[in-house]
């Protein structure tokens, strides 16, 4: 009877402690990883599972690319879309290289003037909330076009299975989609007209099974159909009388117009690299070129990573590019872009004339309406290499952290902000803080400036470095300084990734800090005395990169601030 009692007594205690020490739900995620033919990084560990699954099939890194896509539109609902769009820069094996533009559109009866009211005052968050804040799509006019030109699997079904099956039969959401999912329930509410598939009764938990019926079937309309499975009848229906149920202009010719652009990379040289990125309508192959051929006359390596030299010279260098940003950059296909004049060693040369090594150069006095970034900024970012060599760099975006918040009804899908990213009137700021000016002002068929720098490093000719991230303004200079961590100041690249950041956009005049930088006193001193105003604000960026080592084997790493995950075979 004693051991008895003994016995159900250590039961229970066994039962009590296992009950306590449950953990809550969590991908394992590998945050870095080294292989010897192929990697794949991206914002989610079952977008990397299935873009290597894809790899291993025998698709290239264009195929893997298009799955990846796809999977997130399914498990990162936050960024990964079909109702938004971005950019794709590759490099081929064979050393070609090609750039593709599926970024959003304005619709046909969009103007000039659509976010002001009789006074010409912006009205507030008409471009960042709901159904008129929406461009045409382009993500799925995309990965046709990528599949079109690169497939070497052939097999459209291969690739997009994978995302039908997490949509139908739903995945566990982590602790920070939890978070995001909770933090957006008003909004979602307030801006559907259903209730989408986000919104629950309770509270979301870690863990929890997230269940997309309708994006399933909308998906399985895209394989079955190709891109006419969206562009054209039932999604592109449900499309439609989702504008007409909200407000909002997007149509059924808008649609069928849609189209993905091939665009010859933007390239340039640091030092003895070649760097490949994007064209407008991006502004960020510009900027990182910019950015770069400003700070290379200077020997930055010797200041040291974060100190009050290289942050100074870097800050500056941003100061004027974000100011030429504003002027000058717009769609290309719309405004004529001075590409190669600002990008000339001369006029870059001139730029920095003015720059003073122990003084910060005051951007103009702030004016109305200038914000510093409040939106939680959400896109999504991610770098492919197979094991033939070819490389894709990737960043797609429904602007804002689950675009506009509204879904398509009975498509399940949700729809971009992206409108945001044109200058509503010339000096005011966007949600990012960013302003703009007639070239990036409103026009039926133009595409929205865009700060998203998906970009390839070359040296002796072959793939080095693939890295982006999402971050909007602050996504040029993420790159920026990820490319000097492991080219001047020798990071590892984890650390590269994942390092404090700091950015300088022009206006507002300081240098933003995230989270994670650790700037020593002395350093923070020094940068105020040279004049610099410092803020310190929430964490910005989710770098993605692959870096081709010394002994030629590939290493990837994920940024830490997210569920990012690397993995490679
Ligand atoms: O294209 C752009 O520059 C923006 N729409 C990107 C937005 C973004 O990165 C938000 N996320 N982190």
């Amino acid at each position: 009877m004693r051991l008895n009692l003994k016995i159900l007594y250590i039961f229970l205690i066994i039962t009590v402690l296992s009950c306590k020490t449950k953990a809550p739900f969590r991908y394992s995620l590998q945050k870095s990883a080294i292989a010897d033919q192929s990697m794949v990084v991206t914002a989610h560990p079952l977008a990397s599972e299935i873009g290597l699954k894809i790899l291993k099939k025998g698709g290239n890194a264009v195929d893997a690319a298009i799955a990846v896509q796809y999977t997130l539109a399914v498990v990162l609902p936050v960024a990964g879309n079909i109702g938004g769009g971005g950019f794709m820069v590759l490099r081929m094996a064979d050393g070609t290289t090609n750039t593709l533009d599926f970024r959003e559109k304005a619709p046909g009866k969009a103007s000039r003037d659509m976010y002001l009211d009789e006074q010409q005052a912006v009205i507030p968050r008409l471009s960042i909330d709901g159904h008129l804040a929406s461009g045409v799509p382009g993500s799925v006019a995309g990965m046709d076009a990528a599949f079109t030109r690169y497939s070497q699997l052939k097999d459209f079904a291969a690739l997009i299975d994978p995302a039908i099956a997490l949509a139908r039969d739903g995945f566990q959401i982590s602790q920070q989609q939890a978070d995001g999912l909770n933090r957006t329930r008003e909004a979602f509410i307030k801006l559907n007209t259903t209730t989408p598939a986000f919104v629950k009764n309770t509270e979301w938990k870690a863990g929890d099974l997230l269940v997309q019926t309708e994006l399933a079937k909308t998906l399985t309309r895209i394989r079955d159909q190709g891109a006419a499975g969206f562009y054209e009848g039932e999604t592109a229906d449900l499309i439609v009388a989702e504008m007409k149920a909200g407000g909002g202009i997007i149509s059924h010719q808008d649609l069928k117009d849609y189209e993905a652009i091939w665009r010859q990379p933007l390239v340039s040289t640091y030092k003895e690299y070649g760097i490949i990125s994007m064209p407008p309508p991006s502004s960020g192959g510009l900027a990182l070129a910019q950015l770069l051929k400003m700070v290379a006359p200077y020997p930055i390596r010797t200041y040291g990573f974060q100190s009050a030299e290289a942050i100074h010279l870097m800050a500056e260098a941003e100061r004027r590019v974000y100011a030429d940003r504003a002027t000058y950059l717009g769609d290309s296909d719309f405004v004529t872009v001075p590409i190669r004049s600002l990008i000339d060693d001369n006029y870059l040369k001139n730029r920095m004339m003015d720059f003073d090594p122990n003084r910060a150069n005051a951007s103009e006095m702030v004016g109305a309406g200038l914000v510093t970034p409040v939106e939680s900024e959400e896109t999504t970012h991610f770098c492919i290499v197979d094991a033939a060599g070819n490389a894709v760099s990737l960043t797609t975006t429904l602007n804002g952290g689950y675009g506009a918040k509204t879904v398509v009804s009975g498509a399940g899908f949700l729809l971009n902000n992206e409108m945001d990213d044109f200058s509503a009137k010339p000096g005011v700021a966007n949600m990012f803080g960013l302003i703009g000016n007639e070239a990036n002002a409103i026009e039926p068929g133009k595409r929205m400036l865009s700060s998203m720098t998906p970009t390839i490093v070359t040296k002796d000719n072959e793939v080095y470095l693939v890295v982006g991230t999402p971050g909007g303004s602050t996504i040029i200079t993420s790159v920026f300084q990820t490319i000097l961590n492991v080219i001047e100041f020798d990071k590892t690249l984890p650390d590269a990734v994942s390092l404090g950041r700091f950015h300088h956009q022009w206006k507002p005049d300081a240098i933003q800090l995230d989270e994670l930088i650790e700037l020593s006193p002395p350093v923070k001193k020094n940068l105020l005395k040279k004049g610099h105003h410092l803020k310190q604000r929430s964490n910005f960026g989710r770098v993605e990169a692959i870096l081709r080592r010394a002994d030629g084997r590939l290493e990837g790493a994920a940024d830490v601030r997210g569920d990012d995950d690397a993995r490679g075979f």
